[in-house]
This record gives structure tokens, C-alpha cells and sequence, in this order.
């Protein structure tokens, strides 16, 4: 039976079937063009201003018309109206944040999320929580994790992830001594301590979410001229620390200085006073991949959670985030969802259980996809080749006698400002992104405002360096 054009609907129609199902029947022709308009815009993203700096010619304020005009002329006025005033963000010259592009795998993998449209719970009559515990044994791998001691869950990126971290440690805690903070609130654990040196914003704000408070914190120093966690610092403070709870929130890989904490010093500790060891990997974790700077991550095997970000260094479209654990029962704990009709008696995760959102987005199929199509390699070539382009700018900064580096480059940043005052500095960075070259964006490392250059996309070449230093030499 042709479904589609035996189908008619209530809903506003033409010729008495709705437009939607007019779309149906011309999805083949739909689907060429829009991958037509993709190719454009990606293809074009090596040579668009990274930014956008005038958006004003879309009005967010523009009514919507009662009728709609179908897909094709929805695409078209995409075409003009939003495209046009996008960021090339994943072009390889926007180097803001941490930002990935998207690899070609990535994005059909991501298409075909759409496509099938799968509700990610769990096993129950469908393969798409076989395929996120696959991809969560792969990316064990890849970080140097023993998978058969930690397991997880695909997130909305590593904020959710650190998230996660926090209230399974919370959980972790309260059970050592008796009370139960899934069932009866933080109040049951007054006394938790969270130890901290370098934690990211997104953190911060997980603390606030949590109910544990932004300032909530014991800030542990960092070592001179650096974003590393003094462990010695550290130990002092769990030593004065009486809190039954405590939970340990290091780095491996901070955003600006690309720094690495001693996560062995920082396992021992958090074994000798009872607490939970979470590490922001965000990115860093895939430094692993990289056999010059996998013995930055030694111990992190010994951490009871991780967070970790597929849309950053692995490329593939947002959101995608990554959470670890070695407790993933008291994960459950306290994201277990019930109700009768979610029950189901069908083998396997159900990932509904293990993180914030019930319904999920089948975010484990774009990564399955990268990682087949490219390989362990393929991603190692991505950061091997990053790390380089952050050295190689961080060479020319020291050789141009009007800049200076902020710190020398561990990973995939490069921070740097000229030799003017901070407000100088600020108006140069303006002027470096108006020149639509590049992209970087700001930072304050040692009291000093600077820029960082983010190195995270695949595309990113030696052509493009040539390019952003003229940039930055132009807007000097
Ligand atoms: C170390 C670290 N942690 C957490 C985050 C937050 O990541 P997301 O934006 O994916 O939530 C970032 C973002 O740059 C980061 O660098």
C-alpha cells in the first residue's frame, strides 16, 4: 500500500492531504537538496569569516505565518535567511573555546540519528543501546580506560558529565555512612567537603545545580604559574578536613593551560582519606591518543568518575559528552527513573537510568560511526597534528618581538597576548576577529588578559597557520 499518498489528515492540507505528507512523498528530492545545501556551506567554510558579525538581518521578532509553504521552501529561506549569518565554526580557523568540527562519518552518523529517529533509553526492541555500550568499550580504549572496570553513559557534553560526577559521588559518600542522599536529600550529608583547584565554570555551575553551592568549595592552590592542583596543598586540606563526605575534583586537561594534574598523587589521596577522585577530561582525555603525551593521564584509571566530550577533540556535531565511572550501580541510583510504563524486561543498559534526560537522542550513532570510519588512528592524527599547530603558533609568538606567550602550549592551546596593557589587548583581540580570519577568545592566565587559540578541528592545516598569523600580524 502506498501509505503516503492514500494518507489524508485533518490538519491544514493541499488538495486534502497535509503538506507533510506532500514532503513524504518528495523526500528522496528533498534530502539531495539539503545535502546539497550542507555540502555548500561546509565546503564553503574554509573561506567565510569565522564569525558573523552583523546578525541583524534576522529579526527574531518576525511573526510566523498560519500556513507553512513546505520543506523546499523552508530549505531555501534557510538558505538565505540563517546560513548566511552562521559561523564557520566548523571551519578550521575558529579557534574559540574548545571547539570540534564535525568529521564526514560524523555527520552522516548524525543524519541517520535524525532519520531513525530513535528514543535512546534502552534495549528494550531496538539495537541503539548495544551500539552506546559498544561505543562507550571503544572510547574506554581510546582514553586508556580498562573497560571491563568502567562503564557509562553518552551525555549533552561535559557539563551534564561533571554533573553526573557530583551527585554519583554525593551518592558514594552518603552510603559509606549510612544515609541515603537519592532518597531523602542533600540535608542527609551536611558534611560534604569538595576539594578543587582549576575546576572548569561548568563545574562551578554543576555545584550550584546539585544544590551544593557555587562557593561551596574548598579551593586547594595550584602550583606556581600554573593551573596543576598542589597535592601537597591538597593533603593539607583533606588532613583539617572532618567531613564524612569528600570528593576530589582534579583535571586532566584545563581550558586555558591545557594543564595536567598528578592523578597518581591524587588517586593515593583520595584512597588514604576515603574520597571520590572525578576527572575533567573533557578533552584531555584523548591526549592519550598521543603517544608524547599519554603519560600525562597516568592514574586516571584509578578515578571513580570522568568526564569526557565527543563535540570537542573527537568531531562530531553537538551535543555529545561522555561520562565514566567504576560505580555504576550508584549511578543508577540516582538517575533511576521508574514508572510501569517504562519497565522493561528486555537485556542490556538502559541508559534512561544512567544520566539526566529520560528521552535521548541516539547520540551514540554519529560517534560509532567516526570511530569506524576513522579508526584509532585517524582520531591520534587529529591531536597529534593539533598539539603541533598550538607549538607551531607558540614558536611564532616568541619570535615576533610585539607578542608574548602566556604559557607554553602542553596540548591544543596556545595563549598569548601583545606586550600593550590589557585594555590594548582587548581591542586587538577585536580586531584580529574582525578580520574574519580567525577566531580566538579571551582569557586571563597569571592576572593578565590574553587570547587563546583552541586547536580542535580536524581541518585545520598548515595553510590555515599562514593564514591566522597574517591575521594576527595585520591587526597588530
Ligand atoms: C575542561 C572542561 N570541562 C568542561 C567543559 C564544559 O563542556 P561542555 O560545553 O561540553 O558542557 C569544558 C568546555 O570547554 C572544558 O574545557
Amino acid at each position: 500500500m502506498n501509505r503516503v499518498s492514500n494518507r489524508s489528515s485533518d490538519s491544514p492540507t493541499v488538495d486534502g492531504r497535509h503538506l507533510m505528507f506532500d514532503d513524504l512523498e518528495k523526500l528522496g528530492r528533498i534530502l539531495v537538496e539539503t545535502g546539497d545545501v550542507a555540502h555548500g556551506f561546509i565546503q564553503g567554510a574554509d573561506d567565510m569569516d569565522v564569525t558573523c558579525r552583523d546578525i541583524s538581518a534576522f529579526d527574531p521578532s518576525r511573526p510566523l505565518s498560519g500556513q507553512g509553504s513546505g520543506t523546499l521552501d523552508a530549505l531555501r529561506a534557510a538558505k538565505e535567511e540563517i546560513l548566511p549569518l552562521l559561523a564557520a565554526s566548523i571551519g578550521p580557523r575558529y579557534l574559540g573555546f574548545v571547539t570540534g568540527g564535525t568529521t564526514p562519518a560524523a555527520l552522516v552518523g548524525d543524519w541517520l540519528a535524525s532519520a531513525v529517529d530513535q528514543n535512546a533509553t534502552g534495549p528494550e526492541g531496538s539495537v541503539n543501546a548495544a551500539v552506546e555500550e559498544q561505543v562507550i568499550n571503544w572510547l574506554c580504549d581510546f582514553g586508556g580506560l580498562p573497560s571491563d572496570r568502567f562503564d557509562g553513559v553518552l551525555t549533552t557534553g561535559a557539563t551534564v558529565s561533571n554533573l553526573l560526577g557530583l551527585v554519583t559521588g554525593r551518592q558514594w559518600c552518603g552510603e559509606r555512612i549510612g544515609v541515603n542522599v537519592d532518597l531523602d536529600g542533600a540535608g542527609v550529608l551536611p558534611d560534604l567537603a569538595i576539594f578543587a583547584a582549576s575546576p572548569h565554570a561548568s563545574m562551578v555551575k554543576d555545584l550550584s545545580i546539585a544544590g551544593i553551592g557555587r562557593s561551596a568549595f574548598t579551593k586547594v592552590a595550584t602550583l606556581p604559574g600554573s593551573e596543576e592542583t598542589d597535592v601537597d596543598d591538597l593533603k593539607s586540606k583533606l588532613d583539617a578536613s572532618d567531613a564524612r563526605g569528600k570528593i576530589v575534583i582534579a583535571s586532566a586537561g584545563t581550558v586555558n593551560a591545557t594543564d595536567f594534574d598528578n592523578l597518581e598523587a591524587i588517586a593515593d589521596l583520595c584512597a588514604a582519606y576515603g574520597a571520590w577522585l572525578h576527572v575533567d577530561a573533557a578533552f584531555g582525555l584523548f591526549a592519550a591518543l598521543d603517544d608524547r603525551r599519554a603519560h600525562f593521564l597516568k592514574g586516571i584509571e584509578r578515578a571513580d568518575s570522568i568526564t569526557s566530550d565527543g563535540h570537542k577533540w573527537l568531531n562530531v556535531p553537538y551535543d555529545c559528552g561522555i561520562f565514566f565511572t567504576r560505580h555504576v550501580s550508584v549511578l543508577e541510583t540516582c538517575c533511576r527513573a521508574f514508572a510501569p510504563y517504562l519497565d522493561t524486561k528486555a537485556d542490556g543498559n538502559s541508559y534512561i537510568n544512567r544520566g539526566v534526560e529520560n528521552s535521548r537522542r541516539f547520540r551514540a550513532l554519529p560517534l560509532w560511526m567516526a570511530l569506524k570510519a576513522y579508526g584509532r588512528d585517524g582520531f591520534a592524527s587529529i591531536i597529534r597534528t593539533n598539539c603541533d599547530q598550538a607549538a607551531d603558533l607558540a614558536e611564532w609568538v616568541r619570535g615576533d618581538e610585539k607578542l608574548y606567550l602566556l604559557r607554553e602550549p602542553k596540548l591544543n592551546v596556545t595563549m598569548f597576548a601583545s606586550r600593550g596593557s590589557d585594555d590594548d589587548n582587548r581591542a586587538l583581540l577585536d580586531r584580529i576577529n574582525a578580520t574574519g580570519k580567525v577566531f580566538l577568545t579571551p582569557t586571563i592566565y597569571g592576572g593578565r588578559f590574553g587570547f587563546r587559540a583552541a586547536f580542535s578541528n580536524w581541518r585545520t592545516c598548515t595553510d590555515d597557520l599562514v593564514v591566522i598569523k597574517q591575521a594576527i600580524e595585520a591587526a597588530l
